[in-house]
């Protein structure tokens, strides 16, 4: 901003999400409506609710945390709660009627802004995982460290960004024609999109932890949005794009060139491993009166999942590698899948969430909530479309940094075919013991992660699977 006098400060204001209003019903109720749904937000004082109505514009945030009235209270916990159904974005500008520079859009249900300190010793750079895109007619800023999307509203602040390319002192920026102010950087820092480098340690090493610099930026990217949890983008079988296209046939057209027909030539009867294949099937309902026991959860571990054996193997450029192998394939052999079982009901074993310790073949207790095990089961319930719970939720975890550390470019794609093998190892090792098994699709990464304290990117939720005694089986 070149004008001879200095911009106002920027503001962050928490404002109502496109097609969200509030209501005020009898005896001081407020209601959001949204999408032709109604959500009642509580009692609110006259005062409150007068206040509430600036919303629709915005409410500074700033302002709201520098004073503790009553009435400030009330106007927090209001925005907290539109916050958590999603129904809250919030806006950088110069004051509540001045145009957006930005307009963050939260991803990640307990996210607020905030705008960050900054240290006029130190340079700022843009993060290596942050990037712009074209979303319908907005322009948006997005990383996977972050929980918000950054929508720009000028131009210039594209420009703002390209700058951040390299590291810039507040000084440095304060002299370029498209400053913003120092909030907008402020917030960037905040919301992990930029960082204060170490010289000594270079951009790459010193953005995070040790395990963040064996990412690469398309890996985390696929990571954070092909599941759940920390993002709001409609995700599931919602048949979007069936209008585009015709649904591709179930089986493919055959090529026109001469068959040469199998049938007669051989077939798999009488192969054991063919008819535990053809036995297999999913299993979503279970038999709550005949819980699986702790008994066949450790046979069904051993059987799968038990490190069988360790050795030191010699790389290539001089590097090695101690092997921890499972009783299935693994590329590099990384071996980076762990379980985690999700416990609600098993003979002989406590309801809770215990790793399995592969090594010493042991289940090990991990304190969690009552509800957040809870959250876990039910979502795996959902996702099968389940009348009742089931059992044992298993998820797999990978320890990414296993596989990163050696492969590049590929190392997430390894990640999630590992998953694919171990599912079908435990399909097939569930049918033989006569269980039932039914692998799930997406899980909620944030959920693992806040239930192990183990940040996203360092060991992180990459597949799940539900096993229990099939409701149709009966007794053992
Ligand atoms: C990677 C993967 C993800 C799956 N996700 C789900 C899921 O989220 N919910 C569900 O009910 N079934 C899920 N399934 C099970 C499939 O629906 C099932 O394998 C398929 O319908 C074929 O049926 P079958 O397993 O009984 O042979 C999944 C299977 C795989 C391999």
């Amino acid at each position: 901003m070149s004008d001879d006098q200095p911009p106002a400060p920027a503001l962050l204001l928490a404002k109502l999400g496109p097609g969200v209003s509030l209501e005020e019903a009898a005896g001081g109720v407020l209601k959001a409506r949204f999408d032709r749904e109604s959500l009642v937000l509580g009692k609110f004082s006259a005062n409150a609710a007068r206040r509430a109505g600036q919303l629709a514009t915005g409410v500074s945030l700033s302002r709201l945390h520098e004073t503790d009235t009553p009435e400030e209270k009330e106007l927090r916990g209001l925005i907290q709660r539109l916050a958590l159904y999603g129904l809250v974005e919030y806006r950088l500008a110069r004051g509540p009627e001045a145009p957006d520079i930005v307009v963050i859009e939260p991803q990640m249900r307990d996210y607020q802004p905030s705008l960050q300190k900054l240290d006029p010793a130190r340079s700022y750079v843009l993060s290596r995982f942050a990037f712009l895109r074209r979303r319908g007619e907005d322009l948006v800023l997005e990383s996977p460290l972050a929980g918000a999307v950054i929508r720009l509203c000028d131009p210039r602040v594209a420009t703002a960004l390209a700058r951040l390319a390299t590291p810039q002192t507040l000084a440095d920026l304060r002299g370029a024609p498209e400053f913003f102010g120092e909030e907008f950087l402020a917030l960037l820092v905040h919301s992990a999109m930029a960082f204060a480098p170490d010289p000594a340690k270079g951009l790459r090493r010193s953005e995070g932890d040790g395990d963040l610099a064996l990412w690469e930026f398309h890996d985390l990217l696929f990571h954070m949005r092909s599941t759940n949890g920390r993002h709001a983008n409609p995700t599931g079988g919602l048949y979007a794009h069936a209008n585009l296209a015709p649904q591709p046939p179930a089986v493919r057209p055959a090529w026109p060139g001469q068959a040469i027909a199998l049938e007669a030539i051989a077939d798999a009867k009488g192969s054991a491993v063919a008819a535990l294949l053809r036995q297999r099937r999913s299993e979503r309902v279970f038999d709550d009166a005949h819980p699986i026991t702790l008994a066949e959860v450790a046979r069904f571990l051993d059987g799968a999942a038990r490190i069988v054996a360790r050795q030191k193997l010699s790389e290539a450029y001089g590097e090695e590698m101690e092997i921890a192998a499972r009783p299935y394939p693994s590329g590099g052999a990384s071996y980076e899948l762990e379980l985690y079982l999700a416990v609600d009901t098993c003979e002989g074993l406590p309801r809770g969430f215990y790793h399995y310790d592969a090594d010493r073949h042991a289940l090990v207790s991990i304190e969690v909530t009552e509800r957040q095990l809870d959250a876990m089961i039910d979502d795996g319930q959902f996702a099968m479309g389940a009348p009742r719970r089931p059992q044992i939720m298993i998820t797999m975890a990978a320890r990414f940094g296993r596989v990163s550390w050696k492969y590049s470019g590929f190392a997430y794609s390894l990640v999630l075919k590992h998953v694919g093998v171990v599912m079908q190892t435990l399909y097939l090792m569930a049918t033989e013991m006569e269980l039932g098994a039914c692998a799930i699709g997406v899980g909620d990464i944030d959920l693992f992660a806040r239930m192990t304290a183990l940040p996203f990117h360092v060991e992180g939720a990459v597949g799940q699977m539900a096993i229990g005694r099939a409701a149709a089986q009966g007794p053992p």
